[in-house]
């Protein structure tokens, strides 16, 4: 994985959002599993930005929030990508007891609301944080511990 820690990235429309975890996709590649936690509020981009991170894998698929569903998965030759949306879980355990672990160990966890299952997050997660500067300027900042 190339440097990643302090990336900013600011964006005034939804396609430099995605572009934005397009170019992300590429800094991340030699990952190959872990977690991503996503930090910001509602309407902030973090889907927006997981389309861009799965088109920059090659996934060609249709990516949508997994709100009601959880967890979508997506595969490119051996990479595997994960996009969990913890928003409506009301415990870590509910996300462990559909194998979460395993999801970590095997491909690369996008998550949104990653507050909602905190104590799984581990500190060495790369964390995305998201922030709403107007109605369409985001400011998107990785950190890597
Ligand atoms: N620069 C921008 N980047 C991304 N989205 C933007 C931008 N400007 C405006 N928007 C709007 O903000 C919203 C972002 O939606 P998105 O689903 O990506 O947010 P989210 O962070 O995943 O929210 P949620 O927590 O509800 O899942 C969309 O309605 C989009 O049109
Ligand atoms: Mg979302």
């Amino acid at each position: 994985m190339k440097h990643i820690d302090g990336i900013v990235y600011k964006s005034s429309s939804v396609g430099e959002t995605m572009d934005a975890g397009e170019d992300f996709a590429k800094k991340i590649a030699g990952m190959n599993a872990g977690i991503v936690a996503l930090y910001g509020d509602l309407g902030a981009g973090k889907t927006c930005f997981v389309k861009g991170i799965a088109k920059g894998f090659g996934i060609a698929e249709t990516v949508n929030s997994p709100t009601f569903s959880i967890i979508n998965c997506y595969k490119n030759g051996g990479q595997q990508l994960y996009h969990i949306d913890a928003y409506r879980l009301k415990s870590a355990a509910e996300i462990l007891n559909i194998g979460f672990e395993d999801y970590v160990s095997e491909g690369i966890c996008l998550i949104e609301w990653p507050e909602q299952i905190e104590p799984l997050i581990s500190k060495t997660a790369v964390k995305v944080r998201f922030t709403i500067e107007s109605e369409t300027t985001r400011t998107i900042k990785v950190e890597k511990a």
